[in-house]
């Protein structure tokens, strides 16, 4: 579970659905995006990453470097989900979730219906990752 965060809303929706994951049995890692080397994932059965939109509709500067060396990294037969915070207020709304999920798809992943959060996740967006985080565990152990 990799996010980019600067104001805490992202890293909030990956915790969340780590506690998901959790319930659904899956040991979950949760790390800031820009300090993972793209060959890591090799070693996992689930990629989710996460990221703020900024800047009309840019990926966080912080994703770039996976963002692009996920290009050398064959991810088929790997669960993958792609979330993040966004805000209706800018144009277009959450492409940075888009841009992650089309990149998981691209690299082979399964991929879960991409996660959108507005902007702070309130009561019922958190128990909306937290079910994402069981759906996804879930689909791992099917
Ligand atoms: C300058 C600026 C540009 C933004 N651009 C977008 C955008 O294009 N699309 C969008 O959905 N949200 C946009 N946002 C909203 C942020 O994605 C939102 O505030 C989000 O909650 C930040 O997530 P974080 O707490 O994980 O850093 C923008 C915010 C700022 C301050």
């Amino acid at each position: 579970m990799l996010f980019a965060s600067i104001t805490c809303n992202t890293e909030e929706i990956a915790d969340l659905l780590a506690t998901g994951l959790g319930e659904a049995g899956v040991t979950t890692e949760v790390k800031q995006i820009f300090a993972v080397d793209a060959a890591e994932l090799s070693g996992y059965d689930i990629v989710a990453l996460g990221s703020y939109t900024w800047m009309e509709g840019e990926l966080a500067d912080e994703c770039l470097a996976l963002y692009h060396a996920l290009d050398t990294v064959d991810l088929s037969g790997k669960l993958g989900l792609a979330f993040g915070s966004c805000d209706a207020a800018y144009s277009p709304y959450g492409a940075a979730v888009d841009l992650l999920d089309d990149k998981l798809r691209s690299r082979g992943a399964l991929v879960a219906e991409p996660l959108k959060v507005p902007v702070w996740p309130g009561p019922d967006a958190k128990e909306r990752c937290v079910q994402a985080g069981r759906a996804l565990g879930g689909r791992r152990a099917a």
